[in-house]
């Protein structure tokens, strides 16, 4: 077999903060010359970055790494990469499990890339896995779309979730400062960016490691600050943020949302349970009825915003009338999505050691009768844009039908029309609704120029 000398492959798996790594390592590696390859089998460098929030998604990379490996066995100029989660959770024991590894590299490395390629130049076998401040990258990502962006806010998490590794493998909290963040912005609107997601595993945290407190003892720097100072930036005409966190999330946040024209109405707010014993062995630090007051008041603010969430079932311990608080919950709040996950034991943390642990059947079988009510209830929450005027920002073909493009409303429905891509990516386009399901959209652009 044949392979081009300097050709890369990335497969990331994950959250969004993943992405937004593999966009940064893809852009180092295309400033040292290399160039993308879709087919891992035709790259001469493969970077797996990698997920561990639950058992399912580490085995998933192994599955993936074994092949390669096997091919480095033949092939021995192949460079192999673990980045991401799994890389910092293993360390030094993912060599040994996998001996032709090349490097395995934290979360907080990603921006060294080029620093630790090289040191594997050198022919050693490198572990980048030591916490570090994360450096300012003066390289440009490779993102993978030219409409939509996201920008990283803070790095990390100091909560101390009991089911949860995040705090494990992406380390403390680490805030971008508001001048470094609106600069990144400001670019994006100049190369024709659109849409920024601001991101951070708990965004609500933002600010609270940076310098200054005002007159009144809060914080200088936090996410509404931020929102209101990065609102203004030219050409970014709509902002989002994620993940919120019940315990911080203020109503001055949600005032702010209200107020400021380009954040969009949709908030993830992850609930984790509707019971209140489970949240507290979950160590969330905030009860139901917060959650639900948290709800209510953006609903005041908003009456349309959508609202997303994550949610756990089958925490050790939870019982039949706790898991019914839950869908007691989801019954009441009617969300316009729900990220749902059997939960799985984590090396490292808390409750990884409980004796109290489910049997996978209840697991399931809780997941299976959770997600069926989130399908109806999320089939009923898209009635209301029927017949609706949305403005759809296009982003894709359809991949499905190339006569149609597709988009996300300010919701965050993913939205489907007639229409060219050459002439509407990257619009804001007026769309009548007409055909609603329980996740997307689809309708008629009422303007083919922008709004
Ligand atoms: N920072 C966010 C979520 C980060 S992880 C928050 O605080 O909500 C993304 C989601 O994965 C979590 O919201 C949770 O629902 C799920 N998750 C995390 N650990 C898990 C585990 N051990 N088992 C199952 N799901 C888990
Ligand atoms: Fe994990 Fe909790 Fe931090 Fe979210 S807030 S990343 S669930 S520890
Ligand atoms: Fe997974 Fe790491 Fe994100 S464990 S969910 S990729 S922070």
């Amino acid at each position: 077999m044949t392979t081009s000398p300097r050709r890369y492959h990335i497969t990331t798996f994950g959250c969004q903060m993943n992405k937004a790594d593999s966009e940064r390592m893809a852009g180092i590696l295309e400033d040292m010359g290399f160039e993308w390859s879709e087919d891992p089998n035709d790259a001469s460098l493969i970077l797996y970055n990698t997920c561990t929030i639950r058992d399912n998604a580490e085995q998933k990379v192994y599955s993936y790494l074994g092949r390669q490996a096997k091919r480095k066995q033949e092939q021995a100029d192949l460079t192999l990469i673990v980045a991401g989660c799994v890389a910092q959770q293993e360390g030094e024991a993912l060599l040994r499990r996998v001996p032709e590894l090349d490097l395995v590299m934290g979360p907080q490395h990603a921006n060294r890339l080029k620093d630790l390629l090289e040191q594997v130049g050198d022919g050693n076998q490198i572990v980048a896995t030591e916490p570090i401040h994360i450096v300012e990258d003066i390289t440009k990502p490779r993102r993978d779309s030219t409409v939509t962006a996201w920008v990283n806010v803070i790095y990390g998490c100091n909560e101390r979730c009991t089911y949860c590794v995040v705090p494990n493998v992406r380390g403390v909290e680490q805030s971008r400062t508001p001048e470094a963040i609106r600069a990144e912005m400001a670019e994006l609107g100049q190369q024709g960016y659109k849409e920024i997601t601001l991101l951070g595993q708990n965004i609500d945290a933002y600010g609270r490691d940076l310098p200054g407190v005002t007159e009144s003892g809060r914080h200088q720097h936090t996410l509404t600050d931020l929102l209101y100072y990065v609102h203004d930036v030219p050409s970014i005409e709509r902002i989002r943020f994620a993940t919120s966190h019940p315990r911080y999330f203020t109503e001055r946040l949600i005032r702010a949302c209200k107020e400021l024209p380009k954040v969009c109405e949709h908030f993830h707010i992850p609930f984790q349970s509707g019971d209140n014993d489970i949240l507290k062995a979950m160590a969330r630090g905030y009860t139901q009825e917060k959650y639900r007051r948290i709800i209510d008041t953006i609903r005041d603010y908003m009456p349309d915003a959508s609202i997303s969430a994550d949610a756990i079932v089958g925490f050790p311990g939870e019982t039949e009338a706790q898991f019914e608080n839950t869908l007691k919950l989801v019954e009441d709040i009617e969300f316009d999505q729900l990220n749902t996950a059997a939960y799985s034991p984590r090396p490292g943390t808390p409750a990884a050691l409980w004796e109290n642990q489910l049997s996978e059947e209840v697991k399931s079988d809780r997941l299976q009768r959770l997600n069926h009510l989130v399908s109806i209830k999320a089939a009923a929450r898209s009635q209301r844009y029927f017949g609706r005027i949305e403005e759809v920002l296009v982003e894709d073909q359809n991949p499905k039908d190339s006569s149609q493009v597709m988009g996300r409303t300010r919701g965050n429905r993913l939205t489907f029309f007639s229409g060219d891509i050459n002439q509407l990516k990257g619009q804001l386009v007026k769309v009548k609704i007409t055909e609603v399901r329980a996740f997307s959209l689809t309708g008629e652009a009422l303007t083919l120029a922008p709004c």
